[in-house]
C-alpha cells in the first residue's frame, strides 16, 4: 500500500508472470486484450516531451548501387556513402543484387515461425544468450524502463564454427539460411565502400574484421490497440559497427536527426543501413551512429530483420580503438581503445534506453 491506500503496483511480478508465459506481446493480443498492460505505458514526462519535437518531411537519403563494378561510378557511389554516413548515420540502398524473392521469402518465414502455434514457439524461449537461436520478449525486459510491444528471435552466425542449420526452427530455415549468404556479401561490399569513403584502402575494415560473425535479429510487432501509450522499440543506437535492416511494408523506424523523429518510410526492395557505436568509435566519430526507435502501429504485423556485424564477440582479446591513419595533431583520438568483449558484456546488461556506449570511452 502506499500513502493514498491504493495498492502498491508490483511492476517486478507483471514483468516475471509476462515473461513466464513464454508468449510474448503475440500471446497478450491474442488473448484478445483492448488496453496495454502497464509494464509497456510509458512514464507520462516521456510521452510529454515526445510531443515537442516537430515531425519533419525529410527523407533519409536512398542510395543506387547499381553499376558498381565502374570506376566512375564507384567514385559516385563512394561519396554519397561519405555524406550520409558523416550527418545522417543512416542510408536506404537499393539495386544491390538480392532478389525481391528472397527478401520477401525471409519476411515470411519470420511471419510463419511468429504465427504458429505456441508450443513451437516456446522451445526456443530464452534469456540464455550463450544459445545460437533465442526467440523472447524485450532482451532487456527486467532492465528497461517500459517494455516495448515486439517479440525477437535472434539467430547467430560464427564466421569460423559450421553453423549446423539444423538449429534453425523449420518454418524460416531455408529463408533464413539463404538471406543470411546474401546479407553477408552485401555487408563485406558496403565495408568496402565504407573504408574508402574514410579515405582508406577498400580492405581496411575488412581486414579489421568489422564483417565477423553476424546476428540476424528478427523482430514481430504485433498491432497495437493504444499505440501512443508504448512503442516498439526503445530509441536507441545499435552498438555494432554496421546493421542492415530488412524491412515490411508497414511503418514504424523513425531516426533522430536535427532534433526531430524522421519517418523511414519502407521502399520495396529498399534496405536500410546504419552505422553502429563501434564504427563512430574507429572512425573517430567521423562517422555517426544515430539514435533511432520504432514507434508502434494500430496496423500490423510490422516485421523486420536486423543484421548486426559486431565483430568476432566471441574470441578473447580483440581490441577496438579509432583506426591510427585518421588521427592526426589537428585530428587527436576522441575515443580510448576497447576490449570487445567487455563492451559486448557493457551492452547487454544495460536496457537499450539507456546505451549510447561510446560516450563511455571518450578520451
Ligand atoms: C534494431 C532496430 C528497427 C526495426 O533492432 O536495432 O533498430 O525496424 N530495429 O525493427
Ligand atoms: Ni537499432
Amino acid at each position: 500500500m502506499d500513502a493514498s491506500g491504493a495498492q502498491e503496483y508490483d511492476r517486478m511480478q507483471d514483468l516475471k508472470d509476462f515473461d513466464k508465459t513464454e508468449a510474448g506481446v503475440k500471446g497478450l493480443v491474442d488473448s484478445g486484450l483492448q488496453k496495454i498492460p502497464k509494464i509497456f505505458v510509458r512514464p507520462a514526462e516521456e510521452l510529454a516531451e515526445d510531443l515537442k519535437h516537430k515531425r519533419a518531411q525529410i527523407e533519409v537519403p536512398v542510395i543506387d548501387l547499381g553499376g558498381l563494378e565502374k570506376a566512375d561510378r564507384r567514385k559516385q557511389i563512394v561519396e554519397e556513402v561519405r555524406t550520409a554516413s558523416e550527418t545522417w548515420g543512416f542510408f536506404q540502398v537499393v539495386n544491390y543484387g538480392i532478389s525481391l524473392n528472397v527478401l520477401d521469402e525471409m519476411l515470411d518465414g519470420i511471419q510463419k515461425f511468429n504465427e504458429q502455434g505456441d508450443e513451437e514457439k516456446k522451445k526456443y524461449y530464452t534469456r540464455d544468450n550463450r544459445r545460437r537461436v533465442r526467440f523472447n520478449s524485450n532482451y532487456d525486459l527486467f532492465a528497461s524502463r517500459t517494455a516495448s510491444w515486439r517479440d525477437t528471435l535472434n539467430i547467430s552466425f560464427s564466421d569460423t564454427d559450421q553453423n549446423d542449420s539444423e538449429e534453425l526452427p523449420a518454418l524460416c530455415r531455408k529463408s533464413t539460411v539463404e538471406y543470411s549468404k546474401h546479407v553477408v556479401e552485401l555487408g563485406n561490399i558496403l565495408f568496402g565502400l565504407l573504408s574508402e569513403a574514410l579515405g582508406l584502402k577498400p580492405e581496411h575494415l575488412g581486414n579489421m574484421d568489422c564483417s565477423k560473425g553476424h546476428r540476424l535479429t528478427c523482430h514481430y510487432y504485433p498491432a497495437c490497440p493504444e499505440p501512443e501509450l508504448t512503442l516498439g522499440t526503445a530509441k536507441h543506437s545499435d552498438p555494432g559497427f554496421l546493421t542492415i535492416l530488412l524491412q515490411n511494408q508497414i511503418n514504424g523506424l523513425q531516426i533522430f536527426f536535427q532534433n526531430q523523429w524522421i519517418d523511414v518510410q519502407p521502399i520495396r526492395g529498399a534496405l536500410v543501413i546504419n552505422i553502429g557505436d563501434l564504427l563512430q568509435l574507429v572512425s573517430n566519430g567521423k562517422f555517426r551512429s544515430n539514435k533511432h526507435r520504432v514507434v508502434a502501429n494500430r496496423l500490423g504485423p510490422r516485421i523486420s530483420v536486423a543484421c548486426f556485424f559486431s565483430g568476432p564477440i566471441i574470441m578473447d582479446k580483440v581490441f577496438y580503438g579509432p583506426i591510427e591513419e585518421l588521427i592526426s595533431e589537428e585530428n587527436p583520438a576522441i575515443y580510448k581503445e576497447v576490449l570487445l568483449s567487455d563492451y559486448v558484456m557493457k551492452f547487454i546488461a544495460a536496457g537499450l534506453d539507456d546505451n549510447f556506449l561510446v560516450n563511455y570511452f571518450k578520451v
